[in-house]
């Protein structure tokens, strides 16, 4: 099994899009693959583009409530920090709790799948009320990939959000940026990452897709490159 977080370095910059983007690519290479998206908030099942809805299409699995259910498990209503948000229904997840889910969730193809995990947020969202998102991805020990944009103000979040993985001890494997709607320009963000990161992280651009979701995955470059091919558990 091999565990891939897609974090971000904020809420709306692309990581669902990435996710599945990478599920409709390593699909289409007949790679194993699952996802899952353990903590939605601002989640509504009437919302046929919500992040659960679009992870199961790419997985080419049709969304019954079950399968949102068990991708899913923890969803909340408000279109708040996932803290927040499960607070004003009763209801606290720790990150123990996500952790034993993300390690074998159901569904998953087999023992050498690779397994997607959409974090909720930002880098540093409190996705528990134990902890954030550094420290479900610290706890899992997965590989993981950051997601960013290039709208104004990008640079200062990558490169904070890098400073703050990097200070919990967790490599970056890759860091994908794509281009937001209101952007300063895709090369230029990219240029300025390349110099002010460091250089032996891997960087690969989304350009701004149109279409609909489906349109979106098949006019996608490839970002599968850097999944290691793997034969083990
Ligand atoms: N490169 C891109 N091209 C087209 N649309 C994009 C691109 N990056 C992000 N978006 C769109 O921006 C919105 C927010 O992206 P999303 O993947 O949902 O972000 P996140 O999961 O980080 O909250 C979605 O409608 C998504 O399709
Ligand atoms: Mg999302």
């Amino acid at each position: 099994m091999y565990h891939l977080f897609i974090t971000g370095v904020g809420t709306g910059v692309g990581k669902t899009l990435v996710t599945t983007i990478l599920c409709h690519q390593l699909r289409a290479a007949r790679r194993a693959v699952w996802a899952v998206k353990p903590v939605v908030s601002g989640f509504d099942d009437r919302d046929p583009e919500s992040d659960p809805l679009l992870i199961l299409r790419s997985l080419g699995v049709d969304p019954s409530p079950e399968r949102v259910a068990s991708i899913s498990p923890w969803r909340f209503a408000a279109p708040l920090s996932p803290h927040e948000a499960a607070r004003r229904e009763g209801r606290r997840v720790t990150i123990d709790e996500i952790r034993w889910f993300c390690d074998r969730p159901a569904g998953t193809p087999g023992p050498s799948s690779i397994v997607l995990i959409e974090g909720a947020g930002g880098v540093m969202s409190p996705v528990a009320v134990d902890g954030t998102c550094v420290n479900l991805m610290y706890e899992i020990g997965a590989s993981v990939l950051l997601v960013t944009g290039t709208y104004l103000g990008a640079i200062s979040h990558t490169l904070t959000a890098i400073s703050a993985l990097e200070s919990h001890e967790i490599g970056i494997d890759a860091l994908v940026v794509s281009e937001s709607s209101e952007s300063v320009g895709l090369a230029a963000t990219v240029e300025a990452l390349r110099h002010y990161a460091s250089r032996r992280l891997p960087i690969l651009t989304l350009p701004r897709l149109a279409g609909s979701p489906e349109d979106r995955w098949r006019s996608a470059p490839p970002l599968i490159d850097f999944v290691p091919e793997f034969d083990h558990d």
